[in-house]
């Protein structure tokens, strides 16, 4: 018996030397300690020694037991170091691996533009003026002095909505709505920025969709001479200090004189050259006087008020800018295109 409890030992010990895993360790401990194992077996077995044998083979099967309960343990906490270390050493981070580069927007180059003119504006003292793009008839061409069936509702093709409600063709309704709420006294000193809407076919100029910001300065004793000034100092900011401008006649039906607005060409100074079609000057924006059927249907008295509005359209602002040949670019969101102007 004393020598089946050795060689149990023995045994025991060298199969938890041998393990490798914590789950066969299990196994063992069940094997010799559980209650069906050879050491339960061996105290069961005690009833059938003699008197003498019994406490000295029990004390010695005790001493067994323990000594293989101990073992286990000891194995048991090895096992598991290991195992820690084990998935240390897998889990590691290569901190030399490269990293997965994480691809950074930009500003859009209509948002630039568009920011760098209102960022002007408000320097020099305009509030910024919104409103909706779904517009009504009266807002967008009554109130503007384009009564319906004018011939100059052509020089804006509409896309209506029904008879009374359209997509706004410009951002100039901003400024009547604007007007309504000053209730007849100035000063008003405000730029729309906002979408506006037109029925072209899309083609390098043109798109049915585009981005305005519109001014509007009403006060006593406005004079063109205060447009002209004001167009001045935008055309420099936008293209250069030593850019010029000069006035041209022009019509539009909401300003009474309208005048288009030439710049002097940033390329070639003004000599002549592919970006000013050899004129010297590059077309910008159209401006006037506000016409004083537009005050007086907005509420203004038009002998106390003058006014001056001009309208300025951010694509060509910077397709001039920035040598952009195509204005579909600006929508159809190619980044080899964006991603050019992501400094600004
Ligand atoms: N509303 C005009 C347009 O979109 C632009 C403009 C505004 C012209 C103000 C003159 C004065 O065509």
């Amino acid at each position: 018996m004393q020598e089946k409890l050795q060689h149990l030992k023995e045994e025991a010990i060298h199969a938890i030397n041998e393990v490798k895993s914590s789950k066969k360790l299990n196994e063992i401990r069940v094997s010799y300690l559980g209650k069906k194992g050879p050491i339960t077996e061996v105290l069961r077995g005690m009833g059938k020694l003699s008197k003498e044998e019994r406490p000295k083979i029990g004390a010695l099967a005790n001493v067994v037991r323990e000594e293989i309960a101990n073992k286990i343990s000891l194995k048991q906490q090895q096992l598991e170091e290991e195992e820690v270390m084990k998935k240390l050493a897998n889990e590691t981070v290569d901190v030399t691996l490269p990293g997965r580069p994480i691809l950074q927007g930009g500003t859009h180059p209509l948002t630039a533009v568009t920011e760098e003119i209102e960022d002007l504006f408000l320097s020099m003292g305009y509030s910024i003026a919104e409103g909706p793009e779904v517009e009504s008839d009266y807002y967008n061409f009554e109130a503007l002095n384009i009564p319906k069936a004018h011939p100059a509702r052509d020089m804006q093709d509409t896309f209506y909505i029904d008879e009374e409600t359209l997509l706004r063709t410009h951002t100039s309704p901003v400024q009547i709505r604007t007007l309504e709420q000053f209730e007849g006294k100035g000063p008003v000193k405000i730029i729309c920025p906002g979408r506006v809407y037109r029925r072209d076919s899309d083609d390098a100029t043109h798109s049915h969709q585009f981005a305005q910001i519109e001014g509007l300065v009403v006060d006593e004793n406005i004079r063109m001479s205060d447009l002209k000034g004001t167009l001045e100092v935008f055309a420099k900011a936008m293209f250069g200090e030593e850019r010029e401008i000069r006035l041209r006649p022009s019509f539009f039906p909401f300003t009474e004189p309208s005048v288009e607005v030439d710049v002097s060409c940033f390329k070639c100074g003004g000599a002549g050259c592919n970006v000013c079609k050899g004129t010297g000057w590059i077309e910008v924006l159209g401006a006037g006087m506000v016409h004083p059927n537009v005050l007086k249907m907005a509420g203004f008295d038009p002998v106390k008020y003058q006014g001056f509005a001009f309208g300025i359209g951010q694509e060509r602002i910077a397709m001039l800018k920035y040598g952009i040949d195509d204005i579909r670019h600006f929508y159809t969101n190619d980044l080899r295109f964006l991603s050019q102007f992501k400094q600004l």
